[in-house]
């Protein structure tokens, strides 16, 4: 008790820095980048200053970028030519995101991580994440798994390091995780979006990848913002079916769905700091409202705090510079 107790005694100077008991790194960080293979010009993308489309041709160039930075993996979306009902670009060998895996990995190697975003709202010109059955308005869930485990032998075929099925379909780690194994890749690990929730914060992206829907939303697949022992049955599931790490997303908002799923399951654990989150933080400081780099590097660390290994964010290469100065 005070005043035997002091808790200011331990915090000051390299006192303090002795005492910390989280650290954000380089190495927790993920670099997620579009490309899209209907530009031969980068286009900003105007609800995410600083986040851009990039064509096709300079995919390596996006790459680079966060390499040069020491980040250690990206994470890939592509907004393909052409759409249709079954998302039919989402799976060619040379369709935007093959193409763009394999020349990274030409150049990167080992030394850069690729890791794929697995779902088919991109590709599908209605922009539901599955095979739609028009009559009902359904997304129609086990039609969709044989086409998800077609998109993740081709994202592995072209070299992807690691799949993010982010589909939020019912037995969809099951049905990659066979697939990948019949066709020579069971070692190809399952970055699980395992706790996605039908969140407003991905606002943003949908205008970043092109991925709105013509009707509904996404939650009738997507998990209610307003459950917690949900995502533990969610997650459970996809465990039991295979995934080698898991994901909460969105970040902020969800921290205390990050710390239940990293003490009950103990997996790797990925946060994605969402669209929404990121053009809050750019909004709120290009109003002169908020100190841009100090409040990612605080929202990043909080993340860390709850349980994250990994965090998912578009400021990935400025927290990069950031960490390197500090
Ligand atoms: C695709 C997907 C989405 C995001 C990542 N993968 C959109 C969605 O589910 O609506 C959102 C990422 C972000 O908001 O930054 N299924």
């Amino acid at each position: 008790m005070f005043p035997q107790t002091r808790m200011r005694r331990l915090r000051y100077g390299k006192l303090k820095d002795m005492v910390r008991e989280n650290t954000l790194t380089v190495n927790d960080l993920i670099y997620p980048f579009f490309v899209d293979e209907t530009t031969d010009k980068k286009i900003d993308v105007a609800s995410m200053p600083g986040v851009s489309r990039w064509p096709l041709a300079q995919a390596v160039d996006a790459a680079r970028e966060a390499y040069d930075l020491g980040i250690p993996a990206v994470l890939i979306f592509g907004i393909p030519k052409t759409k249709d009902a079954e998302g039919k670009s989402a799976y060619g060998d040379d369709d935007v995101v093959q193409a763009a895996v394999r020349a990274i990995k030409a150049e990167f190697g080992k030394d850069l991580i690729v890791i794929t975003d697995l779902c088919m709202c991109e590709y599908t010109d209605h922009g539901h994440c599955g095979i739609v059955n028009f009559e009902t308005h359904d997304v129609v869930n086990d039609l969709t798994l044989p086409i998800l485990g077609k998109i993740a032998v081709s994202h592995a075929k072209a070299g992807a390091d690691i799949v993010a099925p982010s589909g939020m379909m019912d037995g969809m780690i099951e049905a990659i995780r066979s697939a990948l194994d019949e066709n020579g890749f069971e070692n190809t690990p399952i970055m699980s979006y395992s706790s996605k929730y039908a969140s407003v914060f991905y606002g943003p992206f949908r205008d970043a990848a092109d991925s709105g829907f013509c009707f509904g939303d996404r939650s009738e697949y997507q998990m209610d913002p307003a459950n917690s022992d949900e995502a533990i049955r969610e997650t459970e599931l996809d465990v039991l079916e295979g995934a080698d790490m898991l994901m909460v997303k969105p970040g902020m908002p969800y921290l205390d769905i990050v710390y239940r799923i990293k003490q009950e399951f103990g997996l790797p654990l990925a946060v994605y700091q969402v669209s929404g989150e990121y053009a809050m933080i750019k909004a709120a400081a290009a109003n002169g409202w908020l100190d841009e780099e100090k409040a990612f590097y605080e929202a990043c660390l909080s993340m860390k705090r709850a349980g994250a290994d990994m965090i998912i964010t578009y400021y990935a290469k400025e927290l990069a510079m950031i960490l390197a100065e500090k």
